[in-house]
């Protein structure tokens, strides 16, 4: 658990660790900046401090999270399933029985309290206050990110809105196309927690308060592109990563309270009933997602710090920085996942995939049809009901090397036996599915099948050598000056 108080200090432990390059030389938000941190994500390279924007007084930082060790200096573990296994050690306190029981419940007891956020009366993100007639998002040096794109966009805001009935406080990343100096696109897709929020609003005739947190310290960022279940407040999520409370501040023109740390904050109001179209945008699957009808973010009010950092994000074909950001939620949530689907082994959502479009799951199978079944409670897991395409494998096979997975999957599949294809909700960005927002999906079983499957045949053995023969082999292998040989190609 590592608490970073702000995005600054962040910063500076990437700088320390080698995980961060200035670039001195004068670059423009518009696509330069995407060029260098898209051939930089490629290359699995640093963060970039941009020191320079053409126009612009605001340093510009990416790639914050792009590679493995930026993702664990993040967190302050060595492994994503060590984060994983605090998390659920942290939700499974249970009834205590005797004195010593109750005594190692305190540490965990005493977590239970970081999670809350803490209210404060003073915030570095409100130390500039713009207003009114003097609100203006062209200040701010936001990304064209792509040739096509439809005008600058917001790439990495973290989108607080509540819940109009219950006031339960809900963070989302959702992107946003700037439209005018006070004015921007709100793009919360239909099946996400904000757009909930909205269409509540909406059927209240009330306008939605939003405020949107540019640059809270690294555990917040992350925490809002987590598909937590519905009801629950991405801070709870933050404050347990941290370790630490976060702390809010009262936003000044809106009933919301924001991350008191961050860099920005946009305050303002979604109307109901108004739409404008928003896009195209060069997106997380590669192609470029068309100009669709989304809400109008109308913002009364910028607050921010004195030193402030813009954070952005290059979203484009992978691998990307959201790739990194994926792999917490799969290390994270597959805990999670598991307490539900016992049988689930391991998934890998793998980067080409693009987070919905591809997952190999391996599973403890016990039963005939035992693939399908599990294939098809995953699509009915929050943000997993995306998923295009899930491969289930035997629990022998190991989902996190693609080549054994493609292996098996090539080998052990009968398509006409094999494969289960249902209709339901798809990703919003899908390009394939005939109509927006609704597709199909497909189940791939390349379990090994059994007899009550179908299967008439003895399935084959695999070919493997002996223990005994490896161990032989294995006292002699450097003798063989193979790998010296290899070493030296
Ligand atoms: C960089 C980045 C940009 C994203 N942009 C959007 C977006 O524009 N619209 C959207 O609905 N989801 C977007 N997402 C995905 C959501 O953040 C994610 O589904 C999150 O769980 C939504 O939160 P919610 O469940 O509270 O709605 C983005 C994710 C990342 C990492």
């Amino acid at each position: 658990m590592k608490a970073y108080k702000n995005l600054q200090e962040f910063i500076e432990v990437l700088e320390k660790e080698g995980e961060l390059c200035r670039i001195s030389t004068e670059v423009s938000a518009e696509l330069e900046i995407t060029e260098i941190t898209d051939r930089v994500c490629k290359l699995q390279g640093p963060a970039l401090f941009f020191e320079k924007v053409k126009g612009h007084k605001i340093p510009v930082v990416t790639n914050l999270f792009g590679s493995y060790k930026r993702i664990f200096l993040t967190f302050g573990v060595k492994s994503l399933d060590e984060l994983a296994s605090e998390l659920i050690e942290f939700m499974e306190i249970k009834q205590a029985e005797g004195f010593l029981e109750k005594l190692k419940l305190v540490p965990k007891l005493l977590k239970a309290k970081n999670v809350f956020p803490k209210l404060v009366e003073k915030a570095p993100c409100q130390e500039i206050v713009w207003k009114g007639e003097k609100v203006d998002l062209y200040k701010f040096p936001i990304l064209k990110c792509w040739p096509k794109d439809g005008g600058p966009f917001i790439t990495l805001p973290c989108v607080i809105t509540k819940d109009p009935e219950t006031g339960v406080r809900n963070i989302g990343m959702y992107r946003m196309q700037v439209f005018s100096k006070n004015t921007t696109g709100m793009h919360w897709q239909i099946h996400k927690v904000g757009a909930k929020h909205y269409r509540k609003a909406e059927k209240l005739g009330q306008k939605l308060p939003v405020a949107v947190a540019i640059g809270p310290d690294p555990a917040v960022i992350y925490s809002a592109t987590a598909p937590l279940p519905e009801d629950i407040d991405e801070l709870l999520l933050a404050g347990f990563l941290r370790g630490k409370p976060v702390e809010l501040v009262k936003c000044l023109t809106v009933p919301l309270e924001v991350p008191a740390e961050s860099q920005i904050v946009l305050e303002g109001y979604v109307e109901p009933y108004e739409r404008a179209l928003e896009g195209p945008f060069g997106d997380h699957t590669g192609y470029y997602t068309p100009p669709d009808y989304y809400p109008v973010f109308k913002v009364t009010c910028i607050t921010m710090r004195k030193d402030a950092i813009y954070p952005a994000t290059i979203v484009g074909k992978p691998p990307q920085e959201d790739c990194f950001l994926g792999k917490v939620t799969e290390r994270l949530f597959l805990p999670l996942i598991k307490k539900i689907l016992p049988e689930v082994i391991d998934i890998n959502l793998p980067w080409e995939g693009v987070f919905h479009n591809l997952a190999f799951v391996s599973i403890d199978k016990r039963y005939p049809g035992h693939a399908f079944k599990v294939a098809s409670a995953l699509w009915g897991l929050g943000q997993m009901m995306f998923t295009k395409i899930i491969v289930v494998f035997d629990k022998e096979v190991d989902v996190q090397n693609i080549s054994e997975a493609l292996f098996y999957m090539s080998g052990n599949v009968d398509p006409e036996r094999d494969i289960m294809v249902v209709k339901g909700p798809v990703d919003a960005l899908d390009h394939a599915s005939p109509k927006p927002a609704f597709g199909s999906k497909m189940c791939i079983d390349a379990t090994r099948k059994w007899k009550e499957e179908g299967y008439q045949r003895e399935w084959p053995e695999e070919a493997v050598m002996s223990p005994e023969v490896k161990s032989k082999i294995d006292k002699i292998w450097k003798k063989l000056k193979i790998e010296e040989l290899l070493k030296r190609r």
